[in-house]
């Protein structure tokens, strides 16, 4: 995720503003810049690359001291990583610098608003459209051409703004986006997180949305972006350093657990609609002629990107009603699929730099096939390679173990496969209106579940001193099992299988007794008496069940020994609610059992081998 960092005060900024931005580094980026006053005006420098290469070129080309500066590292979005998509981005004069974190979602029209007055675009990013619309209201009061621009912005933003001619003052805003401002003595700061201001002052502001922040040497004034003036309590952080990276949270894996409900916000943000056209996926170049040509879908990833694939295949068959095979991609590419122009051939990576995932992509093309590639990582060679794109937005993650990103291919995939389903006219609207619904309610459901990670730490506690351990379901419970299993054995190292909950009885059934631990997924309306009877089997012979249901299927719990109820959703969707306790029971397994959650034995984030 992008970083930003904002200094005004008495010392020299360029430190500053690097220092605190290195504090920035471990969220991940793929360039990095700065821009600062001096006594030359404004300098903006930035670059492709790490912020090391951003001191080389600070070295080589060093800066007029200036003591107001603005900073930034980009994690790509919308354009690739280059030097001239990197922030600060400028208006056409260039007296105006913005950073920026997050989506700007009405950015195509602005754009071409502003270019029609005359604005000389130079990247290909959301972002650069602020600067230019900052500087079309600035009339010698910058603060008021914010708040113009911020009515004018759809979409998640934390910006901070700096102005040739106003030199005296930083301009910060957060909508959907976070953005804190430290307070120190005659000096001020602006951070996107705790960690890059932490060494300069504990005293923060933290903004709401809605909100912005106007920063002098001698103080800091707070206002809606309308101008009404806040009053808000200074928040004292009592963190340290290491604690503050992880906003507080042990682990990263537990942060980007706790990511979610953002990451569902920034996945679905611009896609979805309550109404006519539903959804909308401006960035696919498949014209609606071209999606009704396809014959059959291939869907091709590993590990927990196979899983989201899972999910995939039965939204695809089921609403756009094409036959869907999923598949590994370590087993795709060398048994030789039949493959033809006809075959859409979607892949899914997190990273976008799996060995096997893009050996299977170059197969695919190879045979003619179009590929729509699933990724989280702009710029990855999967996106690179790939006919087309569908990004997650979860922001990068750390954590060997992958949640938010399976989490937000879910939501690509229920995105795309209700794009397919519209253009071939096989799922009417009254049923695409309540599944678009149940998506926009998503985000607030899984904060909600997320409230009760207690109830299932003290389950992980109690499992944690077993070897084994099942995953039950039927239908999409199925394809999330998996999910849940492989998280398991990931980081408690716990042996786990996940059975299609039918088929228990075809022979694993031996494996269960007095006391064996089963996780029972029973979210499906359709099938939920049949899972009962399963979940009766296992209990009948002696397993103790955790059973995971929807809100309105309580009378599970008096049927098994523990329960967890999910908010109700609509069956399809379920699986983006029903992942969340099975990644908390996972993490709190491995922590109950003391081991590194976030670095898994054996294991590395992104496997570019074989
Ligand atoms: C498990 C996990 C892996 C990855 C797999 C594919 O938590 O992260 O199973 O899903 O290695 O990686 P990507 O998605 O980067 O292609």
């Amino acid at each position: 995720m992008c970083g930003i960092m904002g200094y005004i005060g008495d010392k020299p900024s360029e430190r500053i503003l690097l220092e605190g931005l290195k504090k920035l580094e471990y969220r991940g980026y793929d360039s990095a810049g700065i821009a600062v006053c001096t006594e030359q005006g404004m300098k903006v420098v930035k670059t492709k690359g790490r912020i090391a290469e951003l001191e080389k070129l600070l070295q080589k080309q060093p800066l007029p001291s200036g003591a107001v500066g603005i900073g930034h590292t980009r994690w790509a979005t919308h354009g690739k990583p280059s030097d001239l998509n990197s922030h600060p981005h400028t208006d056409t004069h260039k007296q105006i610098s913005v950073v920026h974190n997050g989506i700007i979602e009405n950015y195509l029209e602005l754009k071409e608003e502003l270019a029609a007055q005359g604005a000389r675009f130079v990247s290909e990013t959301d972002t650069e459209v602020i600067s230019h619309l900052i500087a079309s209201y600035d009339e010698g009061d910058i603060v008021r051409a914010v708040q113009q621009a911020a009515k004018r912005l759809r979409g998640a933003f934390a910006i901070a703004v700096l102005s040739e001619r106003e030199p005296e003052k930083l301009v910060a805003v957060r909508q959907h986006s976070p953005l804190i401002i430290g307070l120190g003595e005659g000096e001020h700061f602006i951070g996107s997180d705790i960690p890059a201001i932490l060494e300069h002052t504990r005293d923060v502001y933290i903004l709401d949305d809605g909100e912005m922040a106007v920063l002098t040497r001698d103080g800091v004034d707070l206002m809606t972006t309308c101008g009404d003036p806040v009053t808000k309590q200074q928040f004292r952080v009592n963190w340290d350093l290491a604690v503050a990276e992880k906003a507080g949270f042990d682990h990263f894996m537990l942060k980007e657990i706790h990511d979610q409900p953002q990451a569902y916000r920034d996945t679905l943000s611009g896609r979805l609609f309550k109404g006519y056209p539903w959804v909308y996926l401006p960035e696919l170049k498949l014209t609606p002629e071209k999606l009704r040509q396809f014959r059959n879908v291939h869907i091709v990833a590993c590990g927990t990107a196979y899983h989201a694939g899972l999910v995939g295949k039965q939204a695809i068959e089921r609403w756009a009603r094409l036959p869907v095979e999923a598949e590994v991609a370590s087993e795709y590419r060398y048994r030789s699929p039949l493959l033809t122009p006809e075959t859409l051939v979607i892949v899914v990576s997190q990273s976008g730099e799996t060995a096997d995932t893009l050996a299977a992509l170059r197969e695919a093309k190879r045979h003619g096939a179009h590929v729509v590639a699933i990724t989280n990582v702009v710029g990855s060679t999967v996106a690179r390679e790939a006919d087309d794109v569908l990004f997650t937005w979860a922001g990068p993650e750390i954590s060997v173990a992958s949640t938010k990103a399976y989490s937000t291919q879910l939501l690509a995939f229920y995105a795309f496969a209700l794009h397919l389903a519209r253009v071939r006219d096989t799922l009417p609207d009254e049923e695409i209106g309540p599944i678009v619904l149940a998506l926009s309610r998503l985000p607030d459901q899984v904060a909600s579940i997320l409230e009760r990670a207690e109830e299932i730490r003290s389950y992980a506690e109690e499992i944690a001193g077993h070897e084994h351990l099942f995953f039950i379901g039927r239908g999409m419970d199925y394809a999330v099992a998996q999910e849940g299993s492989l998280k398991l054995k990931e980081i408690s190292y716990i042996h786990s299988e996940a059975y299609a909950a039918g088929e228990l009885k075809h022979g694993t059934l031996a494996l269960i007794e007095e006391g064996t631990p089963v996780v029972a997924l029973a979210t499906q309306p359709e099938l939920y008496e049949k899972t009962v009877s399963n979940i009766r089997e296992v209990m009948a012979r002696g397993a103790s069940v955790f059973g995971i249901a929807s809100e309105n299927t309580v009378d599970l719990a008096s049927r098994v020994d523990r329960i967890l109820l999910l908010p109700s959703t609509h069956p399809m969707i379920s699986p983006a609610l029903s992942v969340i306790p099975l990644q908390l029971l996972a993490y709190y397994a491995s922590v109950a059992r003391g081991f590194d959650v976030d670095k898994p034995r054996n294991l590395a984030k992104s496997v570019t081998v074989e």
